[in-house]
């Protein structure tokens, strides 16, 4: 790490704008990982099963859509799709069944905003050139051993778009991610050829205004980090990750920053706030 705490080196730099991602070990220390991970143990504890949605990268119309709108400005859990048994009934804990918790945990829980507002993860920003970073969404992921669902390719800009576009995906590894429990994987230099499709919401719910190229998989690496470990993904990056059918789980803390200064938040963006988000500090 650069001497101002969190800010990028030259070297960093250069390699995030070559590949469209970076990974930063040892950015958050254990301590950190293991107030997040507890933080949501409880959280979880406390959630009631009864009042949720199935979330799925593949089916995104047939989520509920007012819990998935609303959970802009809450914390609201989401099922993995494979959670239910045929009576719609959850085959195992909840704690083992929630695909993840999002998406303003940055803002509502004191344990999460503690990081996501630390000078650390500002000065990483400043360093990528944001003017006034914010965190527009959290999302605690969870990959649960066995039933992890997959995430599709994808380009987070498609979601999170402002004009110009200014999203930059924080991907920390509160667990080891492996290949074998669903590790992600970045097609490298995809962030070059610009976004291809946007991800709208209207009266009809939302939708793709393009369908999906194709991808071949075999161009993809894999990203296999530490706990600890912080991944920085450019908004036009192509990055995917696969099913976690190993018995471990890959706990991982996903934030999206925006620039809120020179850039203003597309009004047909799935997520709109009431309120407008806070930046964070720039030490
Ligand atoms: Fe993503």
């Amino acid at each position: 790490m650069n001497n101002i705490q969190g800010s990028l080196t030259a070297e960093q730099l250069q390699y995030f704008n070559s590949k469209g991602y970076l990974v930063i070990e040892g950015f958050a220390n254990p301590e950190e990982c293991g107030q997040m991970m507890q933080r949501m143990r409880e959280l979880l504890e406390a959630f009631d099963p009864s009042d949720s949605s199935i979330f799925s990268s593949k089916n995104q119309q047939e989520l509920t859509a007012n819990h998935f709108y609303e959970s802009a400005e809450k914390i609201s859990f989401f099922f993995e799709e494979r959670a239910f048994d045929n009576d719609g009934k959850l085959k195992q804990p909840k704690e083992l069944s929630v695909n993840k918790v999002g998406h303003a945990l940055h803002e509502l829980d004191p344990v999460f905003s503690k990081f996501c507002c630390s000078a650390k993860l500002a000065n990483a920003l400043a360093s990528l050139s944001y003017k006034r970073p914010t965190i527009i969404q959290s999302m605690y992921i969870f990959k649960q051993p066995g039933i992890g669902g997959e995430v599709v390719p994808h380009q987070d800009n498609s979601f999170l778009y402002t004009e110009p576009p200014s999203c930059t995906g924080l991907w920390l590894a509160l667990e080891d991610a492996t290949i074998e429990n669903g590790c992600i994987w970045a097609l490298p230099k995809s962030h070059k050829d610009g976004l291809v499709r946007r991800f709208l919401r209207d009266s009809n719910g939302v939708h793709f205004d393009k369908p999906s190229p194709t991808y071949d998989y075999k161009d993809f690496v894999p990203i296999e980090v530490k706990a600890g470990s912080l991944l920085v993904i450019h908004g036009d990056l192509v990055h995917h990750s696969f099913e976690n059918k190993s018995p471990k789980s890959r706990h991982a803390l996903s934030l999206h920053a925006v620039d809120t200064d020179g850039c203003t938040w597309a009004e047909d963006n799935w997520l709109q706030r009431k309120v407008a988000p806070s930046p964070i500090y720039v030490a």
